[in-house]
């Protein structure tokens, strides 16, 4: 299937989900301190989207082929966790890293992004390389223009991220997103300037670096979904979701709390 096109009306529906989507994890700020479970966590976001959003979290009960169905209503990974962590009853402690990621559909519109908590005081370590993986995924967002391909978002990624010395996850990548939660293109966070697909007016996708302070490999967990560094150095992953406009690109997910991008980014 062709990558779709939004139009003006799809697009706003984006911009309300993607702006609910970053609400959730306004919200959630707070109440990531040590001791609190990813699964106080998960309640908090469940109730918030569907009792005073009137939203739905996308990734309960989402079952792409060959998944089990995923049993929360966010994702939350810790540390070495690289993505789909699943929240559960153990405690954050003083110095852990979390990503939380939140989908939710809003009027049938998704809207997908994540950002990075520090639990207490961090090591400087983790602190780089949460400041790098954000900065990493905003020189992927300014790439975006019409007459712009795929893989200059994916080499400008990769160059930087290592460029200091880190390692880019190469299985997981943006996708499109509207009416389905995982569309086409794939968007892929390395590659070569001027390759894969050209960008036109009306695309809309993620990009969502997930860069790791070791090596790149990965594997998977036994519970069919938590991704992990294989040498178990921490890793970090930020997302938008962004359409392409004609004079560049509209970051659909933020909201009040949203970090400011980093000065690099001219005001667009
Ligand atoms: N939100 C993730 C993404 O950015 C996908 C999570 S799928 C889930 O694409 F089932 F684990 F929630
Ligand atoms: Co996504
Ligand atoms: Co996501």
């Amino acid at each position: 299937m062709a990558i779709s096109i939004k139009s003006p009306s799809d697009v706003e529906g984006m911009r309300v989900a993607g702006r609910l989507a970053s609400e959730v994890l306004d919200m959630l700020m707070p109440h990531v301190v040590p001791g609190v479970t990813t699964d106080h966590l998960d309640k908090l976001a469940h109730h918030h989207i569907v009792n005073v959003q009137g939203a739905v979290p996308a990734p309960l009960n989402y079952a792409p082929p060959g998944y089990t169905p995923y049993p929360k209503s966010i994702c939350t990974s810790i540390n070495h966790q690289v993505c789909h962590g699943i929240p559960n009853d153990r405690p954050l402690k003083n110095g852990d890293i979390v990503n939380i990621d939140v989908t939710v559909i809003k009027d049938g519109w998704h809207g997908d992004t994540s950002r990075m908590f520090i639990v207490g005081t961090g090591s400087i370590a983790a602190r780089r390389l949460i400041q790098i993986t954000y900065e990493a995924m905003w020189k992927g967002i300014v790439k975006v223009r019409p007459g712009a391909h795929l893989g200059d978002i994916g080499n400008a990624i990769q160059t930087f991220a290592e460029t200091n010395g880190f390692s880019i996850v190469r299985e997981f990548c943006g996708h499109g997103i509207g009416a389905r939660f995982h569309e086409e293109p794939q968007v892929l966070h390395y590659g070569r300037p001027g390759g894969l697909e050209e960008l036109k007016t009306g695309m809309m996708f993620t990009i969502e670096p997930m860069i790791n302070a070791g090596k790149r490999e990965i594997r998977e967990t036994g519970d069919g979904w938590t991704i992990v560094t294989r040498d178990r150095s921490l890793s970090a992953q930020w997302e938008h979701t962004v359409l392409v406009t004609d004079s560049g690109y509209e970051v659909m997910t933020l909201s009040a709390g949203s970090p400011p991008p980093p000065a690099f980014v001219s005001g667009a």
